[in-house]
């Protein structure tokens, strides 16, 4: 494997590509307009000077990332990758779109994978002839920073596709665990929301402050963050989405929201993006043009 393709340069996409690239790899990072896949690469570039500051990076080694990330907006360019990886909108119809025409443009033995949090790899494989050679690569923000990738198995992913993935995992750095079925939330989401869910419930039925709370999980349980922190700078609406999606899935009332949630996000409390959530932040200002 030598040529990894990766669509979207958004959040997750950018730090594929910088974590394939330090890897050794050619990369091809895709989006719909020059000036989104730009500010990927920026963001890139930006990671980088952070590491030379650091002294974690020498500028000539920056420059050998650099010289290895290509950049185009023709889907049609990624076909000679070994590997793409998929990091578009959270969106089915828009990833099986994708899938499909992946198919028909890329050759026989290569892979494909879906940096997807929630959809089904399966229904997404479904868009190909190539199921077998499709997969979950789930990574996690911020991508250059956290060690764990979960590799998921569709209903027909072949073990070899998984050795594949689980090397290129090894090759740029990262720690793989295999998830053997496609089921919602693998192992951290389906461990971790629930246990924020929980968090506002003890919220919700008024048994403690929010800053007693995570206090309690951080000195007693010695979490490196509360989990009313972490709702918090994860999005109180994504966490509504998902807890909701475990419980239409799985048909289990563990996974019912407290009506906290939905009522806080009615009010306009998202956490920190909208300011607010179970604390306040400082929006930082940006002018316009
Ligand atoms: P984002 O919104 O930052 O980036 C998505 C990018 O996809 C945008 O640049 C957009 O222009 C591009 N895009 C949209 N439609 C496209 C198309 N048809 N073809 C090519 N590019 C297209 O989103 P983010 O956060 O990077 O998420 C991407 C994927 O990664 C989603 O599936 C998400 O569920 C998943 N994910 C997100 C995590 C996160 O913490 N943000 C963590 C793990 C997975």
């Amino acid at each position: 494997m030598k040529k990894v393709a990766v669509l979207g340069a958004g959040i997750m996409g950018a730090g594929i590509a910088q974590v394939a690239a330090q890897g050794g790899y050619q990369v091809l990072l895709r989006d719909l307009q020059e000036n989104i896949v730009r500010d990927g690469l920026l963001t890139v570039e930006n990671n980088l000077a952070k590491a030379i500051q650091k002294k974690r990076l020498t500028t000539q080694q920056r420059d050998e990332i650099l010289s290895r990330i290509q950049t185009c907006t023709d889907l049609a360019e990624v076909h000679d990758a070994d590997l793409v990886i998929e990091a578009v909108v959270e969106n089915m119809a828009v990833k099986k779109q994708i899938f499909a025409e992946l198919d028909h443009l890329c050759q026989p033995h290569a892979l494909l994978a879906t940096n997807t949090s929630s959809l089904s790899i399966t229904e997404i494989a479904s868009a190909t002839r190539r199921p077998d050679k499709v997969l979950g690569m789930h990574f996690f923000n911020p991508v250059p920073v956290m060690k764990l990738v979960e590799l998921i198995q569709g209903l027909e992913t072949s073990a070899d596709t998984v050795e594949c993935a689980r090397q290129f995992t090894k090759q740029i750095g990262k720690e793989a665990v295999i998830i053997q079925r496609d089921s919602p939330g693998y192992i951290v989401n389906r461990i971790l929301i629930p246990y924020i869910n929980e968090a506002i419930f003890i919220r919700g039925e008024g048994i403690a402050s929010s800053e007693e709370i995570d206090m309690a999980m951080k000195l007693g349980a010695g979490m490196p963050m509360g989990p009313l922190e972490l709702a918090d700078m994860i999005g109180l609406d994504i966490i509504y989405a998902v807890v909701l999606a475990f419980y239409s899935e799985f048909r289990d009332p563990k996974y019912r929201p407290h009506h906290l949630l939905s009522t806080m996000i009615r009010g306009g409390y998202l956490g920190k993006k909208s300011g607010r959530g179970f604390y306040k932040y400082e929006i930082e200002k940006h002018e316009e043009g």
